[in-house]
């Protein structure tokens, strides 16, 4: 038995034009996806889930054509199972065992498809405790590497490196295409609203890549993201919570822009302003999900919980540590 957790993480700045080569500065936060493998000598993949979802699930495949035996909807199952098998075909391909099977238990605080890097962190910790499980302990950037081929073949071809080198390493980090390195950050006053709901990453980055292809100013857009991300880069850098906030305030009117909000998303915004926060901006991929605000009061967390459309406000401190190998 071998375990591992990994954090998940919310977007400062550049989500959507990280995935055409500009700079990204996601972070790590304290909640974390904690997987559990167990060797299995008949070459079979069963995965149980607790938390993924509200109800939790377990699934028992066979190799790749054996169908799933499960009795919850196909969407949730193939959305959660794409990424773990997605992730132990990259253990099997790294530790040369084509047959090897696993037990792979799930918990998780981080919400499914919310924008805080769920799918990251349950590939980066089931790729390192299965590995592990086999005897190989893989360094910080070929993990990150063997977690980005995940997503990016389950995304068909529409990921960046940001989310799975963020929670591998931990930290803030910096993702410029294949560039990917940790930044010098202070603990940040973040603050997270969450309406509940999910986005579907793979259409929203095909929308936006649609209006990109359409639109020249949909091009300076994501390009105007970048130098967001520039300017940011040196705010965080001098601990600027002003300046930070103002910048993550831009950043989502041009990912608003971009189409990728939503009302629920946009009515969180706007109580975290009013409250007070230095900053907000949608997280992730949009279309639902998560906001992240700044605000070292307690006033945005108290206007959220008075939100409608918001189910959840927490604060998420920086998670400073990636991977973690529990036992
Ligand atoms: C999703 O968490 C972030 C996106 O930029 C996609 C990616 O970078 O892979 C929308």
């Amino acid at each position: 038995m071998t375990r591992s957790s990994a954090p998940g993480k919310v977007y400062l700045f550049g989500e959507h034009a990280v995935v055409y080569g500009e700079p990204a500065v996601p972070c790590a936060i304290e909640r974390r996806a904690r997987v559990r493998v167990d060797q299995r000598s008949d070459g079979r993949l069963r995965v149980h889930a607790e938390d993924l979802t509200l109800d939790g699930f377990t699934v028992e495949y066979g190799r790749r054509d054996d169908g799933p035996d499960v009795n919850v909807s196909e969407s949730l199952v193939a959305a959660a199972m794409g990424y773990v098998d997605g992730a132990i075909e990259q253990v099997r391909a790294v530790t040369g065992e084509p047959d090897v099977g696993f037990d792979v238990t799930i918990e998780s605080d981080i919400p499914l498809g919310a924008g805080l890097g769920s799918s990251a962190a349950v590939v980066v910790a089931a790729i390192d405790a299965a590995t592990r499980e086999l005897g190989v302990t893989l360094e910080t950037a070929e993990l990150a590497d063997r977690a980005f081929r995940t997503e990016y073949e389950v995304q068909e071809g529409q990921a960046s490196r940001a989310d799975t080198f963020c929670v591998t390493a931990g930290g803030a980090v910096r993702v410029e295409g294949e560039a990917c390195r940790r930044l010098e950050a202070p603990d940040l006053p973040l603050v997270i609203g969450f309406d509940g709901g999910a986005g579907e990453t793979g259409q929203l980055v095909a929308g936006v890549r649609a209006l990109r292809e359409e639109y020249g100013f949909a091009a300076d857009t994501v390009e105007a993201i970048g130098d967001v991300v520039r300017e940011g880069e040196s705010a965080l850098a001098d601990g600027d919570l002003e300046e930070l906030g103002r910048l993550m305030n831009f950043n989502h009117g041009l990912l608003s822009a971009l189409g990728v909000s939503a009302r629920s998303l946009d009515d969180m915004v706007w109580a975290a302003r009013d409250a007070g926060a230095y900053g907000a901006k949608l997280t992730g991929a949009g279309g639902g999900g998560c906001i992240v605000a700044l605000d070292p009061t307690e006033a945005t967390e108290t206007a959220l919980k008075y939100t409608p459309g918001c189910e959840e406000t927490f604060r998420a401190a920086l998670a400073d540590e990636g991977v973690k190998r529990l036992e």
